[in-house]
């Protein structure tokens, strides 16, 4: 980064080195972090947050999930978020929000205090590197995703990616660029950061909620492919839907859609014909093309 963008912490405004925990804090001895995500766009003199409300929401399905709470209401951080892109004049980018228990637990497991909270605002260029986001390739990863009796996979939280960094560990030893994981029930689930989609015989398919984060991504792929009549299900994928499918992408805020080019030891169409409908659609709307998802973005200076 050329220049390092100062961060909102509890309520201050803080130079990006000094945003630090203790190395006994709950949040890093305990893994007890929780975060979110959300992309910043810039359209005239103005820059947006995309779906932040739908974003705010997981975040409070994440604190419900793990009984947790944070210092700050949802509005406080909504203000925060504003407040820290215009500070850093953001543009195109990303916010990720860290909330943690910044407090010691030398012996604690259970605080009843509340959680700290961090808002870095990165810019593109640092998620998202030249080359990044053109046609990738995935295999199956050895490990299972996590079982949702064991940890909530629907929190977003920091202790649940050690199976993420697993996941592509084992690809990226492997020679791929990611991986997919598949649940303790025997079908697909998703990556280790992103969510999967396939086409087969004109039919698009994606997991189906329950054993995945609810990426707001893949929720907004479903919405717009919806409306463009695309046939489109929320269905248990088998192994070998995968084996069989004409085309895939997988998603994630970072990349509205990333054409799989190469699955094991199959190549595939990237981008499919499907998946370029799809890809262009969603280019439109985050570059403010398409009007009926101006509701999706949220001015924040
Ligand atoms: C496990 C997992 N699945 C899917 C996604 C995609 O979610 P979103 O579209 O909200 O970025 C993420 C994002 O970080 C993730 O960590």
């Amino acid at each position: 980064m050329e220049k390092q963008p100062v961060v909102w912490f509890n309520n201050e405004i803080v130079p990006w080195e000094n945003a630090n925990v203790h190395l006994l804090s709950h949040g890093m001895s305990r893994g007890s972090g929780i975060f979110e995500v959300f992309g910043t766009h810039k359209n005239g003199d103005h820059t947006y947050a995309f779906r932040m409300d739908k974003h705010l929401e997981r975040l409070e399905n994440t604190l419900r999930l793990l009984s947790m709470e944070l210092k700050y209401s949802m509005d406080e951080i909504k203000a925060a978020v504003a407040q820290i892109t215009r500070e850093n004049n953001a543009g195109r980018g990303m916010v990720k929000i860290m909330a943690f228990w910044g407090e010691q637990a030398i012996v604690n497991l259970v605080l009843d205090s509340k959680l700290d909270v961090a808002i870095f605002p990165i810019p593109v260029d640092v998620y998202r590197p030249k080359g990044h986001g053109g046609p990738i390739t995935a295999c199956f990863s050895k490990w299972r995703k996590l079982h949702p009796e064991t940890v909530p996979v629907q929190a977003k939280a920091c202790a649940n990616y050690l199976n993420g960094y697993l996941i592509r560990k084992d690809a990226v030893a492997r020679g791929f660029d990611l991986g997919l994981n598949v649940g303790t029930d025997g079908f697909v689930a998703e990556g280790s950061v992103e969510s999967v989609f396939i086409v087969k015989d004109g039919v698009i398919k994606t997991p189906p909620l329950g054993r995945i984060l609810a990426s707001v991504t893949r929720d907004s792929i479903l919405r717009v492919v919806e409306k463009e009549g695309l046939p489109v299900m929320e269905t248990h994928l088998e192994k070998e839907d995968i084996y069989t499918a004409d085309e895939m992408f997988t998603c994630h805020t970072g990349n509205k859609v990333e054409p799989i080019r190469k699955f094991e030891d199959r190549e595939l169409p990237a981008p499919g014909p499907v998946t370029e409908k799809i890809k262009t659609w969603m280019d439109n709307v985050i570059g403010f093309k398409d009007d009926r998802y101006s509701d999706w973005f949220q001015k924040l200076f």
